[in-house]
């Protein structure tokens, strides 16, 4: 019988703990805490074998399906370390049913959301000391299924391995919570309706390489991607949600199939809509941008995300034509959105939407 959330899951620890580097020394995901979480699926059998064991490479042979077409799911989230000393997850549910959500797209067999939940209590709670506990620093958890047929067929397979790693991470950008100037793109495209824009994939990111790397050429951070049929309409920046405040409004673009369902983004949208702030999830043009960037409405604009949490952009480039962003400083809205998140996250402001939950420490017996 496939595992469900009442399965136990056992633990292997590990016989040579790593040393864990100071908070101060970290970036985004180069360091890797002493375990993983890892669950089997074979079709009749289900999904079975929940398992913290200690971080090791996986063994592939290289007709494995997923090395070849890219069957391949995985989200991100995190856990903080409050002042109070206890560590708290940001909406683990959340993740929980959009990976299942990434899965349905690539024909991928859904786990007991339940039990993808106690994967990140269970790995976090084994790691705890390593979730770092300044400001600004957290464990990223990261869950990944890949399918593991051996075979060249393409067809979706009928193996998979389901595993969380965990990574303590500082800034995921280099410039912190600083301005980034990103550049508005319509030789590339990221997605397009019907296809796999929703869903959080390897495909996805891969098909962003060559537009970032042209954008960071051109000496700027990150790509603006416009839709993929008229090659006018913003859908995402980098891989992040986008935002703006044109006027009194804060816009953002619809949830229509080619972005992501970003959880920050959801989080923001609701902490703007309790402020009494007007927020449209609306169809917006890059002409309507940089016309608002020339006449002076474009008062702030933002990347939402959970590696960068909030990302202001100070500067907008598109067809020769640069538009800076509140003098390029970050603006009033944004630090109040990161600030709030971020109070949440630690547990330093009240969390009006149960969005955060305390993880345990799982000491050895
Ligand atoms: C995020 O903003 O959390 C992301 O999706 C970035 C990640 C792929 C590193």
């Amino acid at each position: 019988m496939s595992s469900t959330s009442q399965t136990p899951i056992s633990v292997t620890r590990t016989r040579t703990p790593q040393p864990r580097p100071a908070d101060a020394s970290l970036s985004f995901g180069k360091v890797f805490t002493d375990h993983m979480f890892v669950m089997n699926y074979v079709e009749g059998k289900g999904w079975h074998d929940p398992r913290v064991v200690p971080y090791a490479p996986l063994s592939m042979d290289p007709a494995t399906s997923v090395l070849h077409y890219g069957q391949a799911i995985f989200d991100g989230l995190k856990a903080f370390r409050g002042r109070d000393g206890q560590i708290r997850l940001f909406r683990a549910q959340r993740h929980a049913e959009r990976l299942n959500k990434s899965a349905r797209a690539l024909c991928i067999p859904e786990m007991d959301p339940g039990l993808v939940r106690r994967s990140f209590e269970a790995i976090v709670g084994v790691d705890h000391e390593w979730v770092p506990s300044t400001q600004g620093t957290s464990l990223y958890i990261r869950p990944t299924v890949i399918a593991t047929d051996v075979m060249l067929g393409v067809h979706p397979a009928h193996s998979y391995t389901y595993f969380v790693i965990c990574s303590p991470v500082g800034a995921y950008y280099k410039e912190g919570v600083k301005p980034v100037r990103i550049l508005a793109t319509d030789n590339h495209v990221r997605a397009v309706q019907g296809g796999l824009g929703e869903a959080k994939t390897a495909a996805n990111y891969a098909a962003s390489l060559s537009a970032q790397q042209e954008a960071e050429r051109a000496g700027y951070t990150q790509v603006l991607w416009l839709d993929g049929v008229e090659r006018k309409y913003i859908d995402e920046v980098g891989t992040m949600n986008i935002m703006m405040q044109i006027g009194d409004e804060v816009i953002t673009p619809p949830l229509a199939g080619t972005i992501l369902d970003g959880v920050t983004r959801n989080s923001i949208l609701t902490l703007l809509r309790d402020w009494g702030l007007t927020v449209s999830e609306r169809r917006i043009s890059i002409d309507e941008v940089m016309q608002a960037g020339r006449d002076g409405s474009l008062r702030e604009m933002w990347g939402t995300g959970t590696a960068a949490v909030v990302s202001p952009v100070g500067e907008l480039g598109y067809k020769g034509e640069k538009i800076s962003i509140g003098n390029g400083h970050t603006g009033m809205l944004t630090q109040k959105l990161y600030d709030a998140i971020v109070g949440i996250q630690y547990g330093a402001a009240e969390d009006r939407h149960g969005w955060t939950s305390t993880v345990p420490a799982l000491t050895e017996a």
